[in-house]
């Protein structure tokens, strides 16, 4: 099934790129003018729907922009049809289509398109992961002095929510450098390929997750809390490392 993915993926993913730098109908989500929903992200999603519908029509969907189809399967397909929308708003070309697919509530196949790289990024459970045709596996960095993190921020960050704040300071401060890329299926991945050693992030969402966790555990990576629990796509907390630094992570991220 992985290669119906992937096809999929990179079809939305057409959609995307050809649309990146035109002009294109950008909505505010829910009155906060942080959290955008385009046109494309609609469009995608659609594409995406269609094609399961035609080719799996009993399987179950999740996706973001209000896709959801219940049936009596033990299938489940997770979508995020345009992870980095903001990104995507503004024409920085940073932003992925993220599939995960799952049975009965395992995720067994998953399939991130980083779209203007024009690289997939991909596992099945137990078969490792991978960039394109190549086999991928996290960094061996044991030094978080020596680390390059990466995480993100909720669209009410004004908030401080679960001091959000203090512990991105904490780890700029002790790590080499903190990235924020704006696509938490990217930075799964760069995990995953060993460009970042770890990533954190808070008030997550089923579909920004479900694809990524699977392709950093595939490449050897560990994602849990930040207490160091094994989490399902439906927690909303997610600490991906290269296993390596994961304790030292979490002491840092306990301290608040
Ligand atoms: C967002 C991105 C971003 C993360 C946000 C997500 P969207 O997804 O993954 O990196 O920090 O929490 O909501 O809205 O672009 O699909
Ligand atoms: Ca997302
Ligand atoms: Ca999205």
């Amino acid at each position: 099934m992985i290669q119906d993915i992937i096809y999929i993926a990179k079809e939305a993913g057409e959609i995307i790129r050809n649309a990146h730098g035109t002009q294109f109908n950008v909505e505010i989500k829910s009155g906060n003018i942080k959290n955008l929903v385009t046109e494309i992200d609609k469009k995608s999603e659609q594409r995406i729907i269609d094609f399961i519908q035609k080719k799996f029509p009993a399987h179950n969907i999740l996706a973001e922009e209000g896709g959801k189809r219940k049936k009596h399967s033990d299938y489940l397909w997770v979508i995020d049809p345009l992870d980095g929308t903001t990104n995507f708003a503004h024409g920085l070309p940073i932003f992925s289509v993220s599939i995960g697919l799952q049975y009965k509530d395992e995720t067994v196949a998953s399939v991130v398109y980083d779209v203007m790289r024009d690289v997939v990024y991909s596992a099945e459970k137990g078969s490792g992961a991978f960039e394109n045709d190549k086999r991928i596996s996290v960094s061996s960095n044991r030094n978080i002095r020596e680390s390059l993190l990466v995480t993100g921020f909720p669209y009410n960050v004004s908030e401080n929510p679960e001091r959000v704040f203090e512990r991105f300071i904490e780890m700029l401060k002790i790590a080499r450098a903190v990235r924020r890329l704006g696509s938490a299926a990217i930075d799964f991945c760069y995990v995953a390929k060993g460009f970042f050693d770890g990533f954190w992030e808070v008030y997550l969402n089923p579909w920004d997750i479900c694809a990524g966790k699977l392709i950093v555990e595939e490449a050897g990576g560990v994602v849990t809390d930040f207490n160091n629990q094994p989490i399902s796509i439906y927690n909303k907390t997610i600490l991906a490392t290269n296993r390596l630094i994961h304790q030292d992570m979490i002491s840092i991220l306990n301290k608040f």
